[in-house]
């Protein structure tokens, strides 16, 4: 950066001056110089000032015309990142002509080559590098694109919409014309242009409409298609049975792409995937990953509606198209497979990944006030924060308002660019509620904490619970408003639920209540009771809080063991590790018998749910131990394992028994029943190696006929063990760059004994690339958040190291580079000695006079 980069702010919101109603693209496309002809049918806004402003960035401007005139140099203005013409007209049509170097694009924004095809990335910013436009949400245009390449080199060229025409050309080139009668904003702009094969299927929508269904990738990766186009046809009819949404054209391509800076894009009717999201078989890919891919398919089709037929006005609201289909994409999943284990993934991971960035330097409310980039904003507050708020809205207003609120929310903003308020007024309107003070949940960043105190009266059978609500982040009550906080929750007794009954009220019938917490401070008075409740708080997670209570670990063990609620028994079981990791700071340090005996039970449940099994006998990941204050990374890694260890002792026949009786299908299926399995068996596995024993681990390693039992058993080996299969592993699938990426990452990952120059040597694999995201994000990202002992080792080298390869990466690719950068970002909640040595790396980027926005904004924010 030359100059300082400005913040924008969402107060400063105003609409633009031209519109743009259709443009027509000609794209020539050739690797290093493809020129770009645009031509926009502008029109003033009645208010607009006489100024046409144009986005533009990194452009070789050839020509630009107004109404069919070329404009002299005088007669515009242009800088490094836009060009603006004064024009007291209001019917206009401007050409711009450019040219852009697809080869050299390593950003990956705009248009770009990834390994033999050229894609586009547009979203939020990246239209502005493909050519002047008023890159801005707000401004909805048909596209006619007309691309014309090497007929061999690009024999497919897909844009949005429907195919006009195509043709041969001279030269051996040829051409495609594409149509998109839906208005659109620029970042949903694509166009593909390659040598790539397509799988194709048929979709009948509701109404009787035939959908050609294409999902296109590299010929070797046809075998890995079947499973995305399924889960389309699953995504397509969930949202027309659940949301009484149709697709609206006659053709929805996917394209798989290796080098992608995020999961995926839904790009009107031509969605762009990171392959690692799209392609899949049994042989190659984990459950886990075919889970993911069957949401992130889900996710971009449902964009369809929410982000697409409805757009957001500015990129303050991206909550409202992404925390809205994430929520949406979350019911699809709980519906496909099991609801409770899908509610315990998403929990873990707010819990770990978003409550530390709320905690951090760049917390932000679900709305941000103001941004230096947007795309430092597509985070877990936006996106997974986000989707709680809709969730809690569903709560509070039931389902079936809250179908009609969204119907209304896309009848009445269909073709429009709407905003939050849009959202909320058409579920107000649905249900007759009142949501000014929910808005609060979009303005305010920061974990809400909800303190609970229980009062029991013996003698008179009443039952109190005291709930207050607090802010941290905001400090005192002078500078937040309270939330409004649904709260789930039943009181349990001996023979199960308690009816509920309010003190003084009539009758109770029900064992389930939604309590509302509006107020700093409130109490409940429940009872007369006979005996006294346990109470199961904030079942399913009905807000995203902290709650802080007062149980006594019998109580939390009576939850684990009683509890119908899965995420209330999952959590009380989280807590109970938690404190035992505490304890096992100490040398002195023996696992507790209570707890040991609590986990026993739960392991030897054979009626339960294997997958709720695995996770309450799972130890809370790093990102959730290290939250806090003065934390010390590495001794809270150390009792970590000591309390593995303790459990693998203790808890040793059970795992044996699990692990001998292991069950393998010969028909794997990712399915809700053989994935809890797995789950379970490669859970005991993992403790059986703990202990020492390989041999099963290494049986599983050679026979596996699936990639979730085979990394599994290479994970523990390589962890715990002193010899492991990650050589031969890396040779098994040395054509597999997917598979490769995961070896790079478990490489990159906590081992016995490992030192930084074993990471280094992953990078000087012949199959790493600085230049894919997929690859950095593999080693580096996972060595940030996976690899405690070197990444926070004393002198200061892992910091040192992820600093210089932030910077290495941020050259060629800003937005994978700050992405990275999070884990340097902590310093302030690490003990002294952690917290100086990350500061000095952080000072050194900031001292560093080129770093791109992306960047410059996180590292500044972290320094303030
Ligand atoms: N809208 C996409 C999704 O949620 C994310 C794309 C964001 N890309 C970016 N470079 N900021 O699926
Ligand atoms: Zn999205």
């Amino acid at each position: 950066m030359s100059m300082q980069p400005s913040t924008i702010y969402l107060a400063d919101y105003r609409p633009p001056n031209f519109s743009v109603s259709h443009v027509e693209l000609d794209f020539d496309i050739h690797p290093t110089q493809t020129r770009v002809v645009s031509t926009m049918t502008m029109k003033r806004h009645p208010q607009g000032e006489a100024i046409i402003v144009l986005n533009g960035f990194e452009l070789t401007l050839i020509a630009i015309e107004l109404n069919g005139r070329e404009l002299l140099a005088g007669e515009y203005h242009r800088d490094e990142e836009s060009l603006s013409i004064p024009c007291d007209e209001f019917d206009v049509t401007v050409r711009v002509i450019t040219e852009i170097n697809p080869l050299d694009n390593k950003a990956l924004e705009g248009l770009y080559r990834s390994a033999s095809m050229f894609c586009t990335q547009c979203e939020a910013e990246g239209f502005r590098r493909i050519s002047y436009f008023p890159d801005r949400p707000d401004v909805l245009a048909t596209y006619r694109v007309r691309i014309e390449a090497d007929k061999a080199e690009c024999p497919v060229l897909l844009s949005n919409g429907n195919l006009e025409l195509s043709g041969e050309l001279d030269n051996q080139r040829h051409f495609s014309v594409w149509y998109d009668p839906f208005p659109k904003p620029s970042y949903l702009f694509a166009l593909v242009a390659g040598d790539l094969s397509a799988q194709s299927d048929v979709f009948v929508t509701a109404s009787g409409r035939e959908v050609a269904l294409h999902l296109y990738v590299e010929a070797k990766d046809l075998d890995k298609c079947d499973f995305a186009l399924e889960a389309l046809k699953r995504s397509m009819i969930w949202d027309e049975e659940k949301y009484g949404r149709e697709y609206d054209l006659d053709l929805f391509n996917i394209v798989a792409v290796d080098d992608f800076n995020m999961g995926a894009m839904e790009n009107k009717s031509l969605n762009i995937f990171n392959s690692s999201c799209v392609l899949a078989k049994p042989e190659t890919t984990t459950d886990q990953a075919f889970q993911r891919i069957e949401g992130i398919v889900a996710h971009e089709y449902f964009h369809n509606w929410s982000g697409n037929r409805v757009t957001c006005r500015d990129w303050f609201q991206l909550s409202l198209k992404e925390g809205f289909t994430v929520y949406r994409d979350a019911q699809f999943s709980a519906d496909m497979g099991s609801a409770a284990v899908k509610r315990i993934e998403d929990v873990a991971l707010l819990r770990a990944r978003q409550f530390a960035e709320d905690a951090g330097p760049l917390a932000h409310p679900v709305r941000p006030a103001s941004y230096i980039e947007i795309s430092n904003f597509y985070t877990l507050t936006v996106y997974e924060k986000g989707a709680e708020v809709v969730r809690m809205i569903n709560t509070l207003i039931g389902d079936d308002a809250f179908r009609k609120g969204s119907d209304l929310y896309f009848d009445r903003n269909d073709g429009t660019a709407a905003t939050i308020e849009d959202f909320i007024a058409a579920m107000a309107e649905a249900s007759g509620r009142d949501f000014s003070a929910f808005m609060s949940w979009y303005s305010q960043a920061g974990t809400p904490e909800v303190h609970v105190t229980e009062r029991w009266d013996e003698t008179s059978g009443f039952y109190e619970l005291a709930f207050e609500q607090r802010l941290p982040l905001a400090g005192g009550r002078e500078n937040w408003k309270p939330l409004v906080i649904p709260i789930r929750l039943s009181l349990l007794g001996e023979a199960g639920a308690l009816a509920i009954q309010q003190a003084g009220a009539e009758s109770a019938d029900n064992t389930e209540w939604v309590y509302e917490l509006d107020q700093y401070e409130a109490t409940v008075k429940f009872g007369p009771f006979n005996e006294r409740p346990v109470p199961s708080l904030l079942r399913d997670f009905s807000a995203p809080v902290k709650l802080v209570d007062t149980l006594t670990d019998e109580q939390l063990r009576f939850l684990i063991a009683r509890d119908t609620d899965a995420y209330v028994r999952w959590d009380s079981s989280q807590k109970l590790l938690l404190a035992e990791i505490e304890r096992a700071k100490s040398d002195s340090y023996s696992l507790c018998p209570k707890l040991s005996e609590a986990l026993a039970a739960v392991l030897a449940d054979d009626a339960a749910d294997p997958a709720l099994r695995a996770y309450s006998l799972s130890l809370p990941s790093e990102a959730l131990l290290q939250q806090g204050e003065s934390v010390d990374p590495v001794a809270l890694f150390t009792a970590k394992d000591r309390v593995k260890a303790a459990i693998a002792t203790e808890l040793q026949e059970q795992f044996r028994t699990i692990v001998a009786q292991r069950v393998s299908w010969d028909q794997y299926q990712p399915s809700a029943e053989q994935v809890g399995q797995r789950l379970l068996q490669n859970l005991a596995l993992d403790y059986v190696v703990k202990l020492g024993e390989c041999s099963a681990a290494e049986a599983q390693f050679a026979s596996a006929n699936n990639m979730t039992d085979q990394l599994a058993a290479l994970r523990s080996l390589f962890r715990y063990a002193d010899r492991h299969p990650m050589a031969e592993f890396i040779s098994q699938w040395a054509e597999d760059g997917l598979v490769l990426n995961t070896a790079f990452a478990l490489q990159a990952s906590a081992r016995d004994g490992a030192t930084l120059a074993d990471i280094q040597r992953i990078t000087e694999h012949q199959a790493f690339d600085f230049d894919n995201p997929n690859k950095v994000r593999a080693v580096f990202g996972s060595f940030g958040s996976d690899n405690t002992p070197l990444f926070h080792a004393k002198d200061g080298s892992g910091y040192e190291y992820l600093g210089d390869m932030v910077l290495k990466i941020d050259e060629s690719n800003p937005q994978t580079a700050s992405r990275l950068a999070a884990p340097l970002t902590r310093w302030r909640n690490l003990a002294p000695a952690y917290s100086a040595a990350m500061k000095a790396v952080l000072e050194r980027l900031a001292g560093c006079p080129t770093l791109s926005k992306d960047l410059y904004e996180v590292v500044s924010k972290s320094l303030l």
